[in-house]
């Protein structure tokens, strides 16, 4: 495994890391032992950042079992706070987070979503009181923009972003990677295999149960789902020119660039999270990123309904 900086003071962390949404369920049915499993297996590898959130339910609290047994110690843990983000809302949160996971602080607490029902600045106050109180290490941003984050700085000195960020929407690199670059704000781009677009197993036609979030979401239904995989499919062809899978091309696309300090990928099985591995030292000549560039021109930017 390789580590990067996240935080200024030069804490590292895994170019890998774990995102446990599906560990919760989210995208078919997860049982506590594969939780469990997918956990250690990561952890064992040396993958070190471990991302959840209070509304990724019931995620947290499998983590916990999962970080029993010397598991915590060996991971920088990140939560997220979603809905309420006044003072007493942040507080409330992350001490229902520290109960669920069953640890005495988080090393990364994240506000999910910009909201502006609640000023930026004040969110951002409040995280840093959790942070003097040692509840957390450090805290950060999920999905803000550039002018989330300017406003969010003049409350505190926020530490980290954890944006969309993938082969197929690549809206972020205009901006908000620039922004963060030039402030050091260390970078977790999510969704790194557009929720499986970007595995190469999903053909037109393919119908998901109904406890998995992509039975509802339309980049997975019809004419948008056949763009995709044609474009998975044209991907598919590079990766294996390289001798790699695309899932790890999707992945190791993402940290060509410095800024990315950490790429946070879902996985449903302990096998998932070790093909990921070989995207830590997955390199790119020019020849290669040009040709990659010509596949995804025509890929629309927004293509995301949720
Ligand atoms: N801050 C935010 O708002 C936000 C939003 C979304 C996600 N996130 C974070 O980012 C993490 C990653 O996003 P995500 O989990 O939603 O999606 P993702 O990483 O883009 O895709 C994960 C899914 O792809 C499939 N997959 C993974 N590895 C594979 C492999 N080696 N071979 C074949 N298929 C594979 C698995 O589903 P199947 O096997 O069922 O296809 C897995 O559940 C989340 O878990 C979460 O921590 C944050």
């Amino acid at each position: 495994m390789r580590y990067r900086q996240l935080i200024r003071d030069g804490t590292q962390v895994s170019v890998i890391g774990l995102g446990t949404w599906p560990l919760g369920g989210h995208m078919g049915e997860m049982e506590v032992e594969t939780a469990i499993s997918i956990t250690r297996a990561a952890i064992d590898a040396g993958i070190n950042l471990i991302d959840t959130a209070q509304a990724y339910h019931p995620s947290e609290a499998r983590l916990g079992r999962a970080l029993r047994d010397g598991y915590r110690e060996r991971c920088f843990l990140a939560s997220k706070v979603i809905g309420d983000y006044s003072a007493a809302g942040v507080q409330n949160a992350l001490e229902d987070s520290l109960r669920n996971l069953n640890v005495d602080y988080v090393d990364l607490y994240q506000v999910h979503h910009p909201d502006p029902a609640y000023p930026f600045d004040q969110t951002m106050e409040a995280l840093e009181r959790l942070q003097e109180q040692g509840k957390t290490r450090y805290f950060g941003a999920s999905n803000f923009g550039v002018e989330h984050m300017e406003a969010a700085f003049s409350g505190a000195r926020f530490h980290t972003n954890q944006p969309r960020y993938n082969m197929l929407d690549r809206r972020v690199e205009a901006e908000v990677l620039p922004f963060c670059e030039r402030h050091g704000i260390g970078v977790l781009a999510h969704s790194p295999l557009a929720k499986g677009l970007l595995t190469g197993r999903y053909r037109v036609g393919h119908k998901f149960p109904d406890d998995d979030e992509r039975a509802r979401l339309s980049r997975f239904q019809g004419e948008s789902l056949a763009h995709y995989v044609d474009v998975a499919d044209r991907l598919k062809e590079l990766a294996a020119d390289k001798g790699i899978s695309l899932v790890q091309m999707a992945i190791g696309w993402l940290l060509r660039l410095p800024v990315v300090s950490c790429v946070l990928v879902g996985a449903k099985s302990p096998e998932q999270v070790r093909e990921h591995l070989v995207a830590a030292d997955v390199t790119f000549s020019s020849d290669e990123l040009a040709r990659i560039e010509t596949i995804l021109e025509n890929t629309p930017g927004a293509m995301y309904d949720s």
